[in-house]
């Protein structure tokens, strides 16, 4: 059953990181923060990137352009930054300087997220707010996820965790998603309309219900399985984020990680990994 200690949010100090003594909590579901604003190269570089193409106070920029306008920027940044060596490296630095053994790791490309506010929302966005297990998208039970804003993050502009349905099933309809489908249709952020979203297909009654709480760069670490929600934005500024997803190799291959309650997809994403062990930086 779920372990009540696990309903907290564990705060950890930078200086005392160890992944590798908080996997198995993750894998039980606890979820740990680092409020201390932590040495991050993708964010220093995400940061350059929206000045360049939003301009001058990029979480404005939503009220200044088309909703269209302001896609296809934010389209535009996100190619450039993903096809730049840069990129790749920044992940690197930001693994070592966390002490993480990169060689112990797969370790997919940091995704930048935009969730702009309610009054420019488009109805097209509809599927960035499905209640979903990360895992229903071909993710694996072993994986960790990483989650780093750049604004501070409350309820109204964050995302919520069903905390009591990390062991616990839930109806949904990943059984209709397969992976290859889902990157020839373009993947993660394509603006691709006819993907695949796999969500839940039973009301939900969840009593434990946790909005994440951080401040600006801080990290979040919890596990894909976790069943969560990105909150409408009822600020006036978008919510820009770093996500970046991570498996450990000999968890993966022993079968470690969370349980599965209710993970139903075809294929899995950790052939599109990078393999730090195979790169010299
Ligand atoms: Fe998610």
């Amino acid at each position: 059953m779920y372990n009540q200690k696990n309903l907290n949010v564990v705060k950890l100090n930078f200086e005392n990181f160890s992944l590798s003594t908080l996997r198995d909590n993750l894998y039980t579901g606890s979820l740990f923060q680092i409020e201390k604003k932590i040495f991050c190269p993708l964010i220093m570089s995400l940061k350059q990137a929206l000045q360049t193409y939003l301009v001058t106070e990029p979480e404005f920029a939503e009220h200044k352009l088309s909703p269209a306008q302001h896609f296809l920027q934010i389209s535009k940044l996100r190619q450039e930054l993903y096809s730049s060596p840069t990129w790749k490296k920044n992940t690197f630095e930001f693994f070592q300087s966390l002490k993480l053994p990169l060689d112990e790791y797969w370790i997919d490309t940091p995704r930048i997220r935009a969730i702009v506010t309610t009054k420019n929302q488009s109805p097209l966005a509809k599927p960035a707010y499905y209640i979903h297990r990360d895992t229903w998208y071909g993710n694996s039970q072993s994986q960790i996820n990483f989650w780093i804003p750049l604004c501070d993050i409350s309820r109204e502009n964050g995302f919520c965790f069903y905390l009591d349905y990390f062991d616990k099933p839930i109806k949904n309809n990943s059984h209709l998603f397969n992976y290859e489908i889902w990157k020839a249709s373009g993947g993660y952020q394509s603006t691709n309309i006819n993907k695949f979203f796999p969500t839940i297909q039973e009301e939900l009654k969840s009593h434990k219900i946790y909005h994440v709480n951080l401040p600006s760069e801080g990290v979040l670490i919890f596990s894909s399985a976790h069943l969560h929600a990105t909150n409408p934005n009822t600020t006036d500024k978008t919510r820009f984020s770093i996500d970046i997803r991570i498996v450990h190799k000999k968890d993966f291959h022993d079968k470690l990680g969370a349980i599965n309650v209710d993970n139903f997809s075809v294929g899995l994403n950790i052939q599109d990994m990078w393999d730090f062990s195979k790169e010299n930086f």
